[in-house]
């Protein structure tokens, strides 16, 4: 260490986050330093970037000698302490921040991919070297919900988290809803506020989610998670119909989260676009908005809600984790994260999830297809609630029509048998799309 009370950091990434740090340490650095009990300063001393001439958009200049395109001339530079890696992704990533913990300098990373990916391996070498991780940033932005789940909720089962974790997803819903942009309008506005990842796709195909929804999963309950045992879809499919069919039944859609722990100890988990009552709370978590809502043995239920994403955001989450790594070094080390205390747990697998579901076919319209869906649907003891066919009022001899069909709560596996019999059937043109009913109580 340089100096107990003066700490380097080196910055991996100046981008959206990036940036956000170092304006938000030169705006607050005197405050922070004020409210460490032996005045902690933090100064960034390298900055890694892949594009030494891009103008970057801070508060103040900075000095282009500290920049640097070579990540271990950051992390071996003596003048830093600290490794902050916001260049995201699972690669290069993975490297700074393998070399930071194995020269004993703490981490703090918003990186919810890499953990969500490798976070088992990181953390094994973070336990070793007696060195921490922390990343507050990478689930839910400016919500602090792992140091709420790591420390405040210690003594606690927890039985569940359902939440809105993607903003950028929600923000595209709602833009969709209200002004009747198309998706892909929505998602460039996402990209212009800095919500979005670098590759958007993760944002809309519901992996963003999913990864700070194995975080929170692997923090609740301790075992490794296989990603690709997580079942994942994003709101690609939602389409204006959906938007207002839901709209006309009570409902909005939302991305949404779901990990519950069922009795037995096995766990549920899964992202998906779900209907949810426009009167829940959940309901009223609109644009970049988060929130999750925490189910505990003793706390009971407990709601978390806040920007999710964004620079300020996301840069107060980063700047916490860095005065809490520097508190570490200046006083005592400890070292967090994933602490397995079990080597195995069992996730539901997805087909014995059961929900209510809305079901929307792209059907050739002639008489008796209501009766053929139908009849497939009663050979499996699936119920229906309703059907609708939305009426094109601009083409209303139209051949091929949107055929909506609500059913009943029943296990997803039952549903996909089902609509695999559906699918085959001559009327049927292309893939039905499902979205679930949630009853969120
Ligand atoms: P970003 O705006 O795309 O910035 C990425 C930065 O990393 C850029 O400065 C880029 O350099 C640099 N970079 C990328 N790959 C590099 C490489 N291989 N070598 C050297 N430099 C490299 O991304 P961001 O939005 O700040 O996100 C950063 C991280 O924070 C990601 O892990 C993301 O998931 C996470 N996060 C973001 C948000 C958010 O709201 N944006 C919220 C929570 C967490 P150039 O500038 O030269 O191109
Ligand atoms: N792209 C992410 C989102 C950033 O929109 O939620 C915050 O993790």
């Amino acid at each position: 260490m340089s100096n107990c009370n003066k700490l380097g950091i080196g910055l991996a990434g100046f981008g959206t986050v990036g940036s956000g740090v170092w304006n938000t340490l030169e705006k607050n650095g005197e405050l922070i330093s004020d409210r460490t009990a032996k005045g902690v300063s933090l100064g960034i001393t390298k900055i890694l970037v892949r594009d030494l001439a891009k103008t970057r958009a801070t508060t103040s200049a900075v000095p282009p000698e500290i920049l640097t395109t070579d990540w271990r001339a950051l992390v071996n530079d003596p003048a830093v302490d600290i490794v902050v890696e916001l260049i995201g992704g699972t690669t290069d990533a993975f490297e700074i921040v393998v070399a930071a913990l194995l020269a004993k300098k703490p981490v703090v990373t918003g990186n919810k991919a890499l953990l969500a990916e490798r976070g088992i391996e990181l953390f094994a070498i973070s336990r070793k070297m007696e060195t921490p991780i922390f990343f507050e940033a990478a689930i839910a932005g400016g919500i602090p919900i792992v140091k709420t789940v790591q420390d405040s909720f210690i003594g606690n089962h927890i039985h569940s988290f359902t939440g809105i974790i993607n903003g950028t997803s929600n923000y595209i819903l709602e833009q969709m809803t209200l002004r009747g942009i198309d998706y892909a309008t929505a998602l460039q506005e996402a990209q212009e506020l800095g919500y979005a990842e670098a590759d958007p796709a993760l944002d809309v195909n519901g992996w963003d989610a999913a990864h700070k929804a194995i975080l929170l999963a692997t923090l609740a309950y301790g075992f490794p998670i296989d990603p690709a045992k997580v079942h994942v879809s994003g709101i690609e499919q939602v389409r204006p119909t959906d938007i207002q069919f839901a709209k006309s039944l009570g409902y909005v859609i939302k991305l949404l989260a779901i990990v519950r722990e069922r009795d037995g100890g096995a766990v549920e988990l899964r992202v998906q676009p779900s209907f949810i009552s426009q009167k829940h709370i959940l309901a009223s978590v609109h644009g970049v908005f988060n929130a999750v809502s925490v189910n505990a043995d003793a706390a009971g239920e407990s709601l978390f809600y806040g920007r999710g994403a964004g620079q300020g955001p996301t840069s107060s989450s980063v700047v916490a984790d860095l005065v809490e790594a520097a508190r570490d070094l200046a006083h005592t080390a400890r070292h967090r994260g994933f602490l397995p205390y079990r080597e195995t747990g069992t996730l539901v697998p997805i087909e014995e999830t059961t929900t209510a579901y809305y079901v929307r076919f792209d059907v050739t319209d002639r008489p008796g297809v209501v009766a053929e869906i139908a009849t497939v649907l009663a050979n499996h003891r699936i119920g229906i609630s309703g059907t609708h066919s939305p009426i094109d009022a601009s083409n209303p001899d139209a051949e091929f029509v949107d055929m909506v069909f609500l059913l009943h709560s029943c296990p997803f596996g039952k549903l996909t048998a089902a609509l695999a019999e559906i699918e085959a059937l001559d009327c049927i043109n292309s893939q039905p799309v499902v979205f679930r009913i949630e009853n969120l109580g």
